[in-house]
């Protein structure tokens, strides 16, 4: 491919580039990945309403995302393993992300520590944090996440319990491989000799940042996978998270609300914002798209606290949608890693370029000026 242009060109570039475990561990979803098919399908159900001859020759998309100034409200969600996709993937991101005036969130499952990507960017970029078992290491990243000046906490709550990824499975991620297995990885990451040198070589370390240096004899992912799902804390209710709003002082969003009365739970313990979401589809599978999931939510708390939303927004016509039904920002999983993957930094700012572009028309041809002039009325629905 000459020049790619769309999320889905991305997508295939990413595909050639990298090893299979780690395509299909960003490109997947859980169980049947029917949630994955319908954050993304379930935009199309929305239709725009044209308007013409109404002097769109100057149109605004600056906003504010969790109290940043943004060039326009679209933010680069936690991925995990990120540091895999390209060499030190989050730092490469945080720059693109800076570049084009938008949030880069660093997931806990970031290969890069906090404080390698405070040294990479001049902004105020967003940590992502779960609750685990071990409180204690909740409140030393936090502590950290604050010193370093992380501009937002997106705190995950729909990891209860570990939603099972088939394709992580089929592919032995995090396992123990058998000599066949082994020889099987190998010839991946020999047929992928560019990630292999780039990132295999060149890319360590290969640990997650934020957890290997706190968690006592894991060195390597295996060990870190196993820690993790031994801390997952399925005991967890709203009380810990107002634990968590007492002990993080600044902006905190609520990541994984699917249901109204979730949503007014969050309100209560005094977050900031939501970010309506199902995880990518990678955690209760036949939840609801995040999309049709919003208008309910919008009409129980929009007009008390900041609304965002992720999943399956694959172009700056899907932002406009997400703006329309009343979101203040999105967040963008996916379509920065397969950037990243296939063209590094330069990829995803090429990648947020170009929905910049995409909103740019999409507002003007709906004879709108401004993202804070949208609303539902911009949609015809069915
Ligand atoms: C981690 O949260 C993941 O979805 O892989």
């Amino acid at each position: 491919m000459q020049r790619p242009v769309s999320v889905s060109d991305y997508r295939t570039l990413a595909q050639q580039r990298l090893p299979k475990v780690l395509f299909d561990y960003v490109d997947g979803g859980s169980y049947a990945e029917r949630t994955l098919a319908a954050n993304v399908a379930d935009f199309g159900q929305y239709h725009f309403r044209q308007r013409v001859m109404r002097d769109v020759s100057s149109i605004d998309v600056k906003s504010t995302m969790l109290g940043h100034p943004v060039a326009m409200p679209v933010a680069l969600a936690p991925v995990g393993f990120t540091g895999m996709m390209a060499r030190r993937g989050e730092r490469q991101a945080a720059r693109a992300a800076e570049k084009a005036k938008v949030p880069f969130t660093l997931s806990t499952f970031g290969i890069c520590p906090i404080a390698e990507v405070r040294e990479a960017t001049d902004a105020p970029f967003w940590f992502q944090l779960y609750m685990v078992r071990d409180r204690k290491f909740v409140r030393t990243l936090i502590e950290e996440a604050h010193a370093k000046g992380c501009g937002a906490l997106l705190f995950t709550v729909d990891l209860a319990v570990l939603g099972a990824r088939y394709r992580d499975i089929r592919n032995g991620m995090g396992m123990t491989l058998s000599l066949p297995g082994r020889l099987a990885q190998a010839a991946d990451y020999a047929r992928h000799w560019r990630w292999a040198y780039d990132v295999g070589i060149n890319g360590r370390p290969h640990v997650f940042g934020n957890l290997a240096s706190r968690v006592p004899g894991a060195t390597n992912f295996g060990q870190l996978l196993g820690w993790l799902a031994s801390n997952v804390d399925p005991s967890v209710t709203w009380a810990d998270i107002a634990w968590i709003r007492k002990i993080w002082p600044g902006k905190l969003a609520i990541k994984g609300i699917l249901d109204p009365g979730d949503a007014q739970e969050a309100l209560k313990i005094g977050a900031d914002a939501i970010v309506v979401s199902n995880h990518g589809g990678r955690q209760l599978d036949s939840a609801p798209s995040s999309i049709s999931a919003l208008p309910a939510i919008v009409d129980t708390v929009g007009d008390k606290i900041e609304l965002l939303m992720d999943g399956g927004v694959r172009s700056g016509h899907d932002v406009v949608k997400a703006l329309a039904l009343g979101a203040r920002g999105v967040l963008i999983g996916r379509p920065y890693a397969y950037a990243l993957a296939a063209r590094g930094e330069a990829g995803v700012s090429a990648l947020l370029a170009t929905m910049k572009a995409e909103m740019l028309n999409t507002i003007a041809l709906l004879g709108k000026t401004s993202v804070h002039d949208l609303g539902r009325d911009d949609l015809v629905w069915g």
